[in-house]
């Protein structure tokens, strides 16, 4: 439910639509497809009313909101971060200092020809290609911050795209501000015993309750990952609990039911539930080098040995190279059901998984990130304080200080400084795919594969407006995408 949410938050309405349109099937389908994606879209806008989506950051940022705007004449002068695409939802503007520097904060777009304005920050979810601050001055510096798989902006995805941004914070290792760890808010939830069972109850809840040995939650059943495929297969050899909408074979307890948010599964009851399973599914929505949420965090919290999918790299961030049971490591999913359903009658072997619970972490790529970082650490958190309380106000710090250091060298006489663009490095997710009959990701998937390679035709579009210095409507926008499609299509079959 928390992803279909932040789903609609992500421009939801039009992309469905979008989509819907670009299809080549029948016009039935197609009214079929819309139809049935407004009845979800409209849904899910109206809970997210009842029940609001909390973001990483929302309870920071309405405080922040709360606060008088502090600007005065000698606001003046101070090079301003308009936020372009924004992420906050009401009008901010506040100078703000960061050690020796300052910039003035906000996303009043009436700033857009300031002399003063010098970057604009684009928020990925909400980026609109047809909605450019253009033209653009050689000196105004963008920057984008994504915290998001491209499921859902696959035009971030295309080098046309990500180069026009000069700083990048993205989950990729390599984006200027890396945020790869965003959903492990506390360092310490790593060795963290609460809401740990002993194996003893794990057995006996095994022998004498009917647990199965897996868990699986999710709500967000149709995911370029192909989730579901493999639980589906999996359940052929080992038994797995599904308690949310997708596969359902167990109703959750009355006191753990979702109602459309994800507090529910931050809840200390929810995380106590995890903890009594002894493995469970922690499969991303997306397979994307470092893409990792609190699907994998969520069980090494509680002490159920994940069973992973998603980033290839994901063992570089592993608290140990003992401490989850990696998909891509077998050759079938016949031989993953046997090797769990070994560790499920071998209790010593089981339990070096969570050997890393009491020797704290051994990676030290892993604790280095984690020290490093000068944001989150939310109030609950044990150890740690950090500087930001979100990873958004660290990269507007971040941003600041670049474009000061620039303006620095610039000044400079004869001073040489290389450029600063973004490139595919910073973000970019292989095509996604489907598994194979014997559990292996490896077959094209032509539904995710069309959406994903539409976006090219956007990106193509988007890049012509660019040059020319033009905005349009978003319907124009999608016409010119469909007619660019319908181009290509056309020589590629010629
Ligand atoms: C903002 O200003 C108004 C009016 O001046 C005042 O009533 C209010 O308390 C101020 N809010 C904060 C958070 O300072
Ligand atoms: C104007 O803002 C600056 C910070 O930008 C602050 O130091 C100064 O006290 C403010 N002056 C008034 C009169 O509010
Ligand atoms: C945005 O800035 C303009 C000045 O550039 C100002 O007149 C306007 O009131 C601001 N809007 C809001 C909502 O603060
Ligand atoms: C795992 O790490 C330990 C040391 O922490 C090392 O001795 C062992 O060889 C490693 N195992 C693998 C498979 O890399
Ligand atoms: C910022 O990016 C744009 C678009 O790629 C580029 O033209 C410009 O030179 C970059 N600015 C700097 C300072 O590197
Ligand atoms: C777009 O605007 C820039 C900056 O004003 C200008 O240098 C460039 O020539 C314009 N391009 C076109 C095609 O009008």
């Amino acid at each position: 439910m928390r992803t279909i949410n932040l789903f609609i938050n992500r421009v939801c309405v039009a992309r469905c639509i979008i989509a819907a349109m670009w299809t080549r099937r029948r016009f039935i389908f197609k009214v079929f497809v819309l139809t049935i994606s407004l009845l979800i879209c409209l849904a899910i806008f109206l809970s997210k009313f009842v029940y609001p989506v909390p973001k990483p950051s929302d309870t920071e940022i309405s405080r922040y909101q709360e606060r008088n705007i502090t600007l005065n004449s000698s606001s003046k002068g101070t090079p301003i971060l308009l936020w372009w695409s924004s992420i906050y939802s009401t009008i901010v503007d506040d100078v703000k200092t960061f050690g020796s520097v300052q910039c003035r904060v906000t996303n009043n777009r009436t700033l857009r020809n300031n002399p003063d304005t010098k970057v604009f920050i684009f928020y990925g979810s909400h980026f609109e290609p047809y909605d450019l601050p253009l033209p653009r001055h050689k000196n105004h510096l963008w920057a984008l911050i994504h915290e998001e798989s491209p499921r859902n902006v696959y035009i971030l995805n295309h080098e046309n795209t990500i180069t026009l941004f000069n700083f990048t914070s993205t989950f990729q290792r390599r984006s200027n501000y890396p945020i790869t760890t965003q959903w492990l808010k506390c360092p310490d939830w790593l060795w963290e015993t609460t809401f740990m069972i002993s194996l003893e109850e794990k057995n006996r809840l095994r022998n004498t309750e009917g647990l199965a040995p897996i868990l699986y939650v999710h709500s967000d059943c149709h995911t370029p990952s192909d989730r579901d495929s493999f639980v589906t297969m999996l359940q052929k050899y080992i038994r797995v609990d599904s308690y949310g909408v997708c596969l359902n074979n167990k109703k959750l307890p009355e006191n753990l039911r979702f109602r459309g948010s994800m507090l529910a599964m931050e809840s200390d009851e929810f995380l106590k539930f995890v903890g009594r399973y002894k493995f469970s599914i922690a499969i991303e929505n997306a397979v994307c080098d470092d893409y990792i949420t609190e699907k994998l965090w969520r069980p090494l919290r509680v002490g159920s040995v994940p069973i992973v999918f998603g980033s290839p790299s994901v063992r570089d961030f592993l608290p140990s190279n003992h401490s989850a049971i990696l998909v891509q490591d077998f050759r079938s999913v016949a031989e993953l059901a046997l090797y769990v359903e070994y560790l499920d009658t071998h209790d010593e072997k089981y339990d070096m998984y969570l050997r890393f619970k009491k020797r704290k972490i051994r990676n030290n790529f892993l604790q280095d990130i984690l020290q490093k970082r000068d944001w989150h650490a939310s109030k609950d958190c044990k150890t740690s304080r950090t500087k930001h309380n979100s990873f958004i106000f660290g990269f507007e710090e971040f941003v600041c200080r670049e474009m000061h250091e620039l303006e620095r060298y610039a000044s400079q006489a004869g001073s040489k400084i290389g450029k600063k663009i973004a490139s595919l490095l910073h973000y970019s997710c292989p095509e996604p795919k489907r598994f194979d009959k014997l559990g292996r990701y490896t077959v094209r998937d032509k539904e995710w594969l069309q959406e994903w390679t539409d976006a090219r035709y956007e990106a193509i579009v988007m890049w012509n407006l660019y040059s020319n210095n033009r905005t349009v409507q978003p319907d124009v926008f999608v016409q010119m995408v469909k007619s660019e499609k319908e181009k290509n299509t056309k020589i590629f079959t010629n």
